[in-house]
């Protein structure tokens, strides 16, 4: 299974493919799940065209496309969320109040229902990833996770539904995180592992964006790494225009 919010890219495409050479049939859930916004503007802002996105999943050979409506998915009366704590709790889930209640709550909902044996995530979202697999260990949710690397357009932004919101001067703005994602890859290859002069050049390239975080930590709890063996993981949220993008690199 690939779960989506639908205006699908080439990122969400690659998803398919994982899914596609992993098991026997794929299923694509589009639905934007009103519950993981906690701003009503937000998810008017929300793009969608399912026309489009029926064509990519033909294309892509997806089996089923189950696209429910909110009233089927949150009928009358409907009463329960699903809260994950601990990793949910920084960066996202400290800008984004409730924002992983609403992804653990839909998520645990879309697996009930379509009971897949695997689902893919993309690395794109890394908090929400950990959020997941902490959700399906700690459920006994029978779902393998499987997480797809991050697809990079030419300039090297992430792919996101979220980009063809960006004119082209936010969109060059934007190259800035892409890039200090690339910085802070440089150091670490040549050795670099003290969180702070790691986190030092991931700001300096984002001098300019509205950064809601840029961080290194511990890739597992989200939290300060151990020391400075420890694996570890940027982390880096910013506004451009009116558009909140994030992106990540795990350093290894
Ligand atoms: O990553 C997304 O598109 C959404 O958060 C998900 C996992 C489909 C849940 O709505």
């Amino acid at each position: 299974m690939v779960p989506t919010m639908g205006a699908l890219h080439d990122g969400h495409v690659s998803l398919m493919d994982r899914a596609r050479a992993l098991g026997d049939h794929v299923v694509v859930s589009i639905f934007v799940n009103p519950l993981q916004f906690g701003d009503a503007s937000d998810l008017a802002k929300y793009p969608s065209d399912l026309d489009g996105d029926l064509d990519i999943c033909r294309r892509a050979g997806v089996d089923l496309v189950w696209a429910p409506s909110i009233d089927h998915m949150y009928p009358d009366g409907f009463a329960t969320r699903v809260s994950v704590t601990g990793v949910s709790e920084p960066f996202e889930g400290r800008h984004r109040p409730g924002h992983f209640d609403g992804v653990a709550t839909v998520v645990t909902k879309l697996f009930a229902v379509i009971r897949p044996d695997g689902a893919v995530f993309g690395a794109k979202d890394f908090q929400q990833v950990a959020v997941i697999k902490r959700l399906s260990a700690d459920l006994g949710l029978p779902v393998g996770i499987d997480v797809a690397p991050t697809v990079r357009d030419h300039d090297g932004l992430a792919l996101s539904s979220r980009n063809a919101r960006l004119d082209p001067a936010s969109r060059s703005r934007a190259l800035a995180i892409p890039r200090s994602l690339t910085a802070v890859e440089k150091a670490w290859r040549s050795g670099v592992r003290h969180t702070d002069e790691l986190e030092t050049i991931l700001a300096a390239e984002l001098l300019g964006l509205d950064v809601d975080y840029a961080s290194v930590v511990d890739p597992q709890t989200l939290s300060t790494r151990r020391d400075d063996h420890a694996p570890a993981v940027a982390l880096v949220a910013a506004t451009v225009g009116s558009v909140r993008l994030i992106d990540n690199t795990v350093l290894d």
